[in-house]
C-alpha cells in the first residue's frame, strides 16, 4: 500500500455503501429489485447487528459488504461498497464470513480446521507458518476449545462446532467479520453462552462486526447499533445505536429503556412481516 492510500485508508470509514440497489434476473425474465437506496457507514470497530423480515435481502446485503459476490450476478446492481476507501469488487482479504452451518471440514481435525486459511497462497504470504501455528493454538485456547483440539467436527457439539469456525475466523484477524445468523441453530442455552464468548472476543480482538439475526434479544444484548430493514426491496426503516457497555446482562435486558428498544424493532418486524418470523426471547 503506498503512503498516499494508506493516509485514505486511515482517514476513510471501515466500511461504507452508497446508494445501493441491488437486482436479481428472475427464470421468467423479470428482475427481482432486492436492496433498494441502501446508505450505511461503518465507521469503526463495533458490533452492528441486521434485522428484517425473512427473504428480504439480509445476507445478500452482508455478504456484499465484505465483498463477496454470487456468480453470474453484477453486485451491487448500482451503487459503491468501500472498504477503508477503496472499492470493494471483489472478496475483500480484510473481510471474513461465518456462517448458521459452521462449514468446518468433517476430515480436518479441530486443530486443522482452524489452521486451514493459511494454505491458502494470500494468507501464506501474509503469515510465516510459524505465526501462524502459535495464532491457531491460542485461538483453540481463547475459545474453549484448547482440549477438543485433535478431534473431528462430527465429534463436537453444535456449539462447539461454531467455535470451530469462529476460531477459523478470528485467526485471520480480520478488520470485518460477517456472521449470518451464526448462532441460528443452537439451543438457547448455547446461544447465551456463544454470545458472552462473541462479546468477550471482541473485546480481546475489535473489528467490525455485521451481524445478520432474527433474534431480537440477540440484537439487543450484542449490538452497539441495531439496523432494521423492510420487507423487499430492503430499504432501512431503523438504525440506532446502543450505547450500554458490554456485558449485559438480564437486569439490564429488564429495564425499561431496552423494553422501548425491543418493542421499537417487533413493531417494525410485526409490520412489514407478520409475528411469524420474529424470535421474542426477552
Ligand atoms: N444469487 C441469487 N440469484 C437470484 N436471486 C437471489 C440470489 N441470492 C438471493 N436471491 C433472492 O434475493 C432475495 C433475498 O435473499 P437473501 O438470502 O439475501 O434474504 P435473507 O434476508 O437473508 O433471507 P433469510 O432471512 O431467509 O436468510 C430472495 O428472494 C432470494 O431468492
Ligand atoms: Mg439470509
Amino acid at each position: 500500500m503506498s503512503a498516499a492510500q494508506k493516509a485514505k485508508a486511515e482517514s476513510s470509514p471501515l466500511v461504507s455503501a452508497v446508494d445501493i440497489v441491488q437486482e436479481y434476473p428472475q427464470p421468467d425474465g423479470s428482475t427481482l429489485r432486492v436492496l433498494d437506496n441502501i446508505n450505511l457507514t461503518f465507521e469503526r470497530p463495533s458490533i452492528n447487528m441486521l434485522l428484517g423480515p425473512s427473504g428480504c435481502g439480509k445476507s445478500t446485503l452482508l455478504r456484499m459488504l465484505g465483498g463477496v459476490r454470487p456468480w453470474n450476478v453484477k453486485t451491487p446492481t448500482s451503487g459503491t461498497v468501500e472498504i477503508e476507501g477503496q472499492a470493494c469488487t471483489g472478496q475483500h482479504p480484510d473481510a471474513v464470513m461465518v456462517f448458521q452451518h459452521y462449514a468446518n471440514r468433517p476430515d480436518l481435525t479441530v486443530r486443522e480446521n482452524v489452521l486451514y486459511p493459511f494454505r491458502f497462497a494470500e494468507w501464506k504470504r501474509q503469515v510465516p507458518l510459524k505465526e501462524a501455528h502459535e495464532r491457531v493454538d491460542q485461538m483453540l485456547g481463547e475459545v474453549g476449545l484448547a482440549d477438543k483440539r485433535d478431534q473431528y467436527p462430527s465429534q463436537l457439539s453444535g456449539g462447539q462446532n461454531q467455535r470451530v469456525a469462529l476460531a477459523r475466523a478470528l485467526v485471520l484477524r480480520p478488520k470485518v467479520l460477517l456472521m449470518d445468523e451464526p448462532f441460528g441453530a443452537l439451543d438457547a442455552q448455547t446461544r447465551a453462552t456463544m454470545q458472552t464468548l462473541l462479546s468477550r472476543l471482541n473485546q480481546a480482538h475489535p473489528c467490525l462486526i455485521l451481524f445478520v439475526t432474527h433474534d431480537v434479544t440477540e440484537a439487543l444484548l450484542l449490538g452497539d447499533r441495531v439496523i432494521v430493514l423492510s420487507t423487499q426491496p430492503a430499504r432501512i426503516i431503523d438504525d440506532f445505536d446502543i450505547f450500554e457497555r458490554q456485558p449485559r446482562g438480564q437486569a439490564w435486558l429488564m429495564g425499561a429503556q431496552v423494553r422501548e428498544m425491543h418493542d421499537r424493532i417487533v413493531g417494525h418486524l410485526r409490520a412489514t412481516n407478520g409475528p411469524g418470523n420474529v424470535r421474542l426471547t426477552v
